[in-house]
């Protein structure tokens, strides 16, 4: 029954800032980055690397290779002679390069991180969006080997002012906060409880968010009973986390995320082959926590709430029955045709709950919902649902300017009879026709008409079976960047 604490990952990439010193690129024996465009002069760093290398920077640059390159790709020369370093990249940057070239060109370097200490000299080079990439795509999850190995060496950031270092703190931490929604997605059920997960949010306090754990008492007292009905088949206790950021005044806005620690689909159980891949079904819950991390650590001025309702989903003498009805918070009764679709009845009480006690501005739920959104979308874009144009426009903006996929998906009066019940008010399930519309449509019933909503259908993003552009395959902690980059758009004074 005790399960072994979740072991730290590999931390979030913290370089040493050094003032710009050429002779250290003859003498640094690791990687060493520099940046050029075939359009614009050497810049100081690859000018003295061409000189070490008697021509081989400007050859390579002038080549066909890579005048082929995208915009932040990178061409690499091993060994170098002249150098004692043993690989030399050439990343094509030039001049005033837009946001999204600077992180093509840190998940380049990223991507080819080694043991060996690296060497970025960046010299004028706009940092916080490069540097963030190359943190985001240096990740990998070793929480559960025998013997975890750093896997990446020390990274040293030459650059003309070192006041500037300070610039990346913020992008920085941000990374780091998509890590840590990383770690809690990929670590597997018996290391990752609905308690140990409590417990690691109530640590989060030493960030300066105000945490508060319900747990099954106290959710039986106020009602959320859909929410404790998926939870009552498992040993694990079922729970509702709420994080409190304040960082302004006014109404706070909501975000809510489904914690089902593990999903075996209940008595309605899924078939065997990849059930483990259910593990990742509390990622709308890790994304909520990175979130709060990342506003909590660049002290974002909003005021924000994460709920997040914690609970295994299992078979047992105790669970419920497909069949059953139950009372929600919100008094609307709750037909079970199937205990597999119990995301939504975690989210209906939750959605209920955060309106009803922090009369928020919006509220915004993230959720591992359906199969179907995987079939609509695929993996590269996140479903979104939405009761208010502005609102979703604005996030589609925020994804798309960080780089994550998004697609807006329709809601409609119409679909409500695929999820009309014939003895209660609604049932949790419409079948397949419309899969993620009628499980949106379910949790539209839980969203007052006057709260602006977007339900984001994250169940194909949230981990992944290849690489994708910032994250290596596995859980890609897709939302922390786009809702981090939303807060500060429209929800952040001054
Ligand atoms: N957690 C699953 C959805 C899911 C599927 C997430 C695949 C990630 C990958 C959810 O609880 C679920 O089982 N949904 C059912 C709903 C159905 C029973 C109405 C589904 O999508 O099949
Ligand atoms: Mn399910
Ligand atoms: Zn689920």
């Amino acid at each position: 029954m005790p399960h072994p604490s979740p072991r730290p990952a590999t931390g979030p990439l913290a370089p040493d800032f050094v003032t710009f010193d050429l002779d250290q690129l003859q003498t640094h024996e690791g990687q060493v980055v520099i940046f050029a465009d075939a359009d614009d002069p050497l810049p100081r760093a690859a000018k003295r690397a061409d000189k070490l290398t008697r021509g081989a920077v400007s050859r390579a640059v002038a080549s066909a290779r890579f005048a082929a390159l995208d915009a932040g790709g990178a061409v690499v020369l091993n060994w170098p002679a002249g150098m004692q370093a043993e690989a030399l990249m050439i990343v094509r940057l030039g001049k005033r390069a837009a946001a999204a070239t600077l992180r093509a060109a840190g998940i380049s370097i990223g991507k080819a991180l080694s043991k060996a200490p690296a060497l970025i000299c960046a010299d004028a080079t706009p940092l916080p969006d490069l540097l963030q990439a190359v943190a985001l795509r240096a990740y990998q999850y070793q929480a559960q080997k025998s013997d975890p190995k750093p896997d990446f060496g020390p990274v040293t950031v030459m650059m003309r002012d070192t006041d500037k270092a300070a610039d990346c703190a913020d992008a920085l931490a941000v990374a780091g906060a998509v890590h840590l929604t990383r770690d809690l997605v990929n670590a597997p059920a018996n290391v990752l409880t609905t308690t140990s997960f409590a417990d690691q949010i109530g640590d989060m306090q030493a960030l300066g968010l105000k945490v508060e754990i319900l747990d099954e008492d106290d959710l039986a007292r106020l009602g959320l009973r859909a929410l404790l009905a998926v939870g009552q088949g498992s040993e694990s206790p079922s729970k509702l986390a709420i994080l409190h950021w304040q960082g302004a005044e006014g109404a706070p806005l909501a975000i809510v995320g489904k914690g089902v620690m593990f999903d075996t689909g209940g008595v309605s159980i899924k078939p065997a082959a990849g059930m483990e891949d259910m593990t990742m079904d509390m990622g709308g819950a890790a994304v909520t926590v990175g979130l709060m991390q990342a506003l909590a650590a660049r002290k974002a001025r909003a005021n924000v709430v994460g709920l997040v309702g914690l609970v295994e989903n299992m078979p047992d003498g105790r669970a419920q029955r497909p069949g059953d009805v139950v009372k929600s918070l919100k008094g609307d009764m709750i037909e079970v045709i199937n205990t597999d679709a119990e995301g939504r009845m975690v989210l209906a009480d939750v959605l209920w709950y955060a309106q009803d006690r922090f009369a928020p501005r919006a509220v915004i739920d993230l959720a591992t919902l359906t199969g179907a959104i995987i079939i609509a979308l695929g993996h590269d874009k996140a479903g979104v649902f939405s009761n208010n144009d502005a609102l979703a426009n604005a996030f589609l903006k925020a994804a798309d300017h960080v780089g994550e996929g998004a697609w807006r998906m329709p809601l409609g009066a119409g679909y409500d009879k695929l999820i009309s019940s014939r003895i209660a008010d609604v049932k949790n399930s419409g079948g397949r026709p419309a899969g993620s519309i009628t499980a949106a449509q379910f949790l539209q019933r839980f969203i007052k008409p006057e709260t602006p909503w977007i339900h984001l259908d994250i169940a194909g993003v949230a981990l992944t079976k290849s690489d994708s552009a910032h994250a290596p395959k596995g859980a890609s902690g897709w939302g922390v960047l786009g809702l981090d980059a939303l807060i500060r758009a429209e929800f952040e004074d001054g």
